[in-house]
């Protein structure tokens, strides 16, 4: 595991954002993994600065989101399609049909997992997978249980997880009460995986993931199985390390 620390949010950012710029020079047709949340915004926005400089083309990369809530329509501005269309693909030439986003308002959620795992199996491996750490522990929407799910499967989102997305909704009502999600084994077949972390609030909990002992109540500590993990954290997320 190889961990960074960076001393501002937008050295962080440069840096995350040039990792996948140089896999897409060296391999334009990588199959990158993407995640949501506050956290990678500014790597997106670097991203797109890069695009519009000429140094990265999308055109024969394909991409996979980890998750997407339940129920929330596409067109909803706080879906994680109307999320990733905003922050990042509709300013780069990433072709619609190379783009996999779970659909969280197929009538059958169960067989849309299906479909995308499907989908998933035929990238065959995700090359570099980005990852965002809720305050609980899980990744992508793999909340912490007394098990975990391997495959993409619909999962039922913690008190927790509702209270920490409720601040880019109206109401905690709001929220959607089930997501559709990349399970654990998939993210930990990544080539390689970038855990991005910032912020003290989550400082404790990056640690005892990254250093205590592994169990699926934290699902984040399965990263540390993973031979290829670098972990990029602001000052703040690292004050424990
Ligand atoms: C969300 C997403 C995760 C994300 C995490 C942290 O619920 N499903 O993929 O990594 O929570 O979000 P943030 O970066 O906004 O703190």
């Amino acid at each position: 595991m190889n961990i960074l620390t960076f001393q501002s949010t937008e050295e962080l950012n440069e840096a995350g954002a040039g990792i996948i710029v140089s896999l897409l020079q060296t391999k334009p047709d990588a199959v990158l993994g993407l995640a949501t949340g506050g956290t990678p915004v500014g790597v997106y926005e670097q991203l797109v600065k890069s695009y519009k400089k000429g140094l990265v083309s999308f055109k024969k990369a394909t991409s996979f989101n980890l998750d997407e809530y339940v129920g929330l329509p596409r067109e909803h501005e706080q879906s994680y399609y109307t999320y990733m269309k905003e922050n990042l693909f509709n300013h780069v030439d990433l072709p619609a049909e190379q783009i996999h986003i779970p659909d969280g308002n197929a009538p059958d959620p169960e067989a849309e997992c299906r479909q995308y795992e499907e989908k998933l199996a035929k990238a065959k491996q995700i090359d570099l997978q980005i990852l965002g750490l809720g305050h609980n522990g899980h990744i992508g929407f793999n909340e912490p249980d007394h098990a975990l799910v391997s495959g993409t499967h619909v999962v039922k989102l913690q008190e927790e997880t509702l209270r920490a997305n409720a601040r880019y909704f109206d109401s905690i009502e709001e929220v959607p009460k089930l997501a559709i999600t990349m399970g654990v084994g998939m993210i930990l077949k990544a080539k390689t995986i970038l855990l991005i972390v910032r912020g003290e609030d989550k400082a404790k909990i990056v640690h005892e993931a990254l250093t205590g002992p592994i169990r699926t109540e934290l699902p984040a500590s399965l990263l540390q199985t993973h031979p290829n993990l670098v972990v990029m954290l602001d000052n703040a997320a690292s004050r424990y390390f």
